[in-house]
């Protein structure tokens, strides 16, 4: 595919590195930025044949058959609307909109206009990630109960996410996104997410929004998914997530500590050590491939490959308006202190019904509540009787 990247700031070299950075078969050919000399750079450094300073022009480039929409979260609508416009796929950054209201409009100018529309929610395409899914969804881990998933750093490294105005909030919407979204694939993406408990205070920055937040998303079969988001955590980018299934465990460290350990005096002068990282001395946890490790090369390989297949990618537009919904939900009740509704004007998965709870059976005349092999060698079954409801154990003794 032939690109053109709307932003040259931060996660728009992220995205040029990683698709320039091996062999590919798809090439990023322009670069949209409002500032002629950083429009040129970014050119110059990723060896792209074209520059704009005008978004629509860039869009409309004949060679452009893609746009990747890498700007400040106010822009992001403006910027799809010109892409209706111009009938070329579009792929975003996260989160979609600032609220699923502005993210609802997306989807519909997408639908509406006939073109691709891909979500760009790159931690749903990590190595790790993508082969926990396959665990889960082979039944690995059993019925998904509680996931959690944790992003948290330091704060942003632009003006523009601490006004509240042009990012649509704090941590919320800026980490939360992520983690929302790691949480509904794990529990399953047919699961109608129905209301949300949120505590979020700003406990640090000087600013209107929250810079730290933990949140509980129920869902209609009765899982919960746990985030937690900081702008005010020290020591680097920590990246986890957990899932708790009925059959198993899932645990994932995505940055901070993936093995990689290093001590340096800092004689070699400022090292470059990973998104976020806060120091370049003493002991360092660098991270490999970080493009890899955040899941970028997978993702654009679903985008690219789905446009070219006739396909819907593995995260849509329409996933991204879930999560805005979802974080709508997580902000409302930060003020109310409720549980409060998640309000879905177009759901599209499976319809809300309660799920039945289905108990372990041991025999016809018992329940399995509990099996343990006791430091003795002994087994000691807990049981509850399916006709009279009373718990009992027995106890099976090492011969
Ligand atoms: N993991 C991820 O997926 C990830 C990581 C970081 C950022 N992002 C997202 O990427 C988007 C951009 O974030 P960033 O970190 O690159 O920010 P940034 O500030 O580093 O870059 C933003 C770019 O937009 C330009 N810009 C700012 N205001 C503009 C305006 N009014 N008109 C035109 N251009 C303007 C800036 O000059 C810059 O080139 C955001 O939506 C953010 O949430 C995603």
């Amino acid at each position: 595919m032939k690109i053109a990247v709307l932003g040259s700031g931060f996660i728009a070299r992220f995205y040029a590195e990683s698709l320039h950075a091996q062999r590919r078969k798809d090439e990023v050919v322009m670069v949209y930025s409002r500032n002629i000399a950083n429009a040129k750079r970014f050119a110059n450094d990723y060896g792209l044949p074209h520059y704009s300073t005008s978004m629509q022009k860039a869009i409309e480039h004949s060679e452009v058959e893609v746009v990747l929409i890498a700007l400040p979260n106010h822009l992001h609508e403006e910027a799809v609307r010109l892409c209706a416009l111009a009938k070329k796929h579009v792929i975003c950054t996260k989160p979609l909109g600032r609220t699923a209201k502005e993210a609802k409009r997306m989807l519909d100018l997408v639908e509406e206009a006939g073109i691709f529309g891909g979500y760009l929610e790159d931690l749903c395409y990590t190595p790790k990630f993508l082969k926990s899914m396959e665990s889960v969804k082979r039944g690995d881990v059993g019925r998904v109960l509680w996931t959690k998933s944790r992003e948290a750093h330091p704060g942003p490294h632009s003006d523009w996410f601490w006004d509240k105005n042009k990012s649509g909030g704090g941590a919320i919407i800026d980490l939360g996104c992520h983690c929302v979204e790691i949480s509904r694939n794990f529990i399953g993406k047919d699961i109608k997410p129905i209301e949300v408990m949120c505590w979020a205070d700003t406990q640090v920055h000087p600013i209107e929004a929250e810079d730290h937040a933990i949140g509980l998303v129920k869902y209609a079969n009765g899982a919960i998914g746990q985030f937690e988001v900081s702008w005010t955590f020290r020591g680097g980018m920590d990246l986890r997530d957990e899932v708790m299934g009925t059959e198993g465990t899932i645990w994932l460290n995505s940055f901070l500590r993936t093995g990689f350990e290093m001590f340096t005096t800092g004689k070699g002068g400022e090292a470059y050590v990973a998104e976020k990282a806060e120091s370049t001395t003493g002991w360092l946890f660098p991270v490999g491939d970080e493009a890899h490790e955040l899941g970028y090369p997978h993702m654009f390989t679903d985008m690219f490959s789905a446009i070219e297949e006739g396909r819907e990618p593995q995260e849509t537009f329409y996933d991204g308006y879930v999560v805005n919904a979802i974080l709508d939900a997580a902000l409302k009740s930060a003020i109310t202190k409720l549980w409060e509704p998640i309000i879905l004007e177009d759901w599209r998965g499976n319809p809300e019904d309660a799920i039945e709870k289905q108990w372990n059976s041991y025999n016809e005349e018992y329940y399995l509540i509990k099996e343990e092999v006791l430091p003795n060698g002994d087994i000691k079954l807990i049981l509850k009787g399916k006709k009279d409801g009373k718990i009992i154990q027995k106890v099976t003794k090492k011969n």
